[in-house]
């Protein structure tokens, strides 16, 4: 299996439970505060790493997460290319919860922005032609690390989110790989409908030479090509909270793909195991192992 290295946020997680997300002038009280991992740079390293990938994490944290570092070693992925910072805290997330799971995020950048393009150097050393990257949008130094992966032929893939200024045309156009949700593909093509279809067309026409896995919420998920489009439904489940769906799902099609598999099975275990996420509080402590993920669908690494 190709090792593969996700350069990308580790932030502390501040969770608060409330009836509904606060309002403009509003104050509201929240039923409790968790503490938990996160980052969709962590969440994404972890479901690699619990999916069974040679994963490495490559980041910069501040004394305050170390934590960080144990959840991502418990999770069967390598920390020595993550830096900490004794001058910057930790980057962290201020997330509502509401009473249907549904969440809304504030993030503090911290450390994740103190990445250089040395320690981009240094980490990618370690890495060359036929491993994957994985990057999302939360950190600083993407363009060059999108640029030296590129020259030594890694396979890119990217979860460009948060959609923001930060990520140009550059980066969206090294992607060989995209996993994206229906509102990042709108913005990504100027589209206004967000029909499976159209998006697909949208995508094709914007980016011709990447692929795409388009999450579509209660509507399911796709697989996006020049020539074939696959389509795979979500699996039901009581929803608890949905922090880190999108950072699961990815993790495991990235692991099936790692792994061979054909793209329906990449897709149907990254839905099972996304719902399994989302039926848990937190983010990274929610991510499934595989053998979990295997055990509920009635599947094992052998066969099915
Ligand atoms: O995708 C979920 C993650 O987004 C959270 O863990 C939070 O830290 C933000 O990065």
């Amino acid at each position: 299996m190709a090792k593969v290295l996700c350069f990308g946020s580790l932030n502390i997680d501040y969770v608060y439970k409330v009836d509904h997300f606060v309002k403009k002038g509003e104050t509201i009280s929240s039923r409790a505060l968790d503490v938990y991992s996160g980052g969709k740079g962590l969440n994404q390293s972890v479901t690699l790493g619990k999916a069974g990938c040679e994963a490495y994490h490559a980041g910069l944290i501040g004394e305050d997460g170390r934590f960080l570092l144990d959840i991502l070693s418990d999770s069967g992925v390598d920390v020595s290319l993550v830096g900490i910072s004794g001058d910057i805290r930790s980057g962290n997330a201020l997330i509502q919860n509401d009473a249907e799971g549904d969440n809304c995020i504030i993030l503090y950048p911290g450390a994740n922005f103190a990445i250089t393009a040395g320690q981009a150097d240094e980490a990618l050393k370690n890495f060359g032609c036929g491993d994957y990257i994985v990057l999302q949008n939360e950190i600083s130094e993407l363009p060059y690390i999108v640029k030296r992966a590129k020259e030594k032929g890694m396979t890119i893939v990217l979860n460009p989110s948060p959609m923001n200024a930060n990520l140009t045309q550059e980066i969206l156009d090294a992607a060989d790989w995209m996993v994206l949700n229906e509102v990042e593909a709108m913005q990504l093509t100027d589209s206004e409908r967000d029909g499976e279809d159209e998006l697909a067309e949208a995508l094709r026409k914007h980016f011709p030479r990447s692929r795409f896995v388009l999450t579509l919420g209660e509507r399911g998920s796709c697989y996006i090509d020049m020539e074939r489009k696959i389509h795979q439904e979500i699996f039901r489940t009581e929803v608890v909270d949905t922090t880190a769906a999108g950072d699961t799902y990815t993790g495991y099609f990235i692991a099936g793909l790692l792994r061979g598999w054909d793209m329906e099975k990449c897709l149907k275990v990254a839905a099972k195991a996304s719902s399994i996420t989302v039926s848990r509080a937190g983010a990274a402590p929610s991510v499934p192992w595989m053998r979990e993920v295997e055990e509920s669908m009635g599947i094992s690494e052998e066969g099915e």
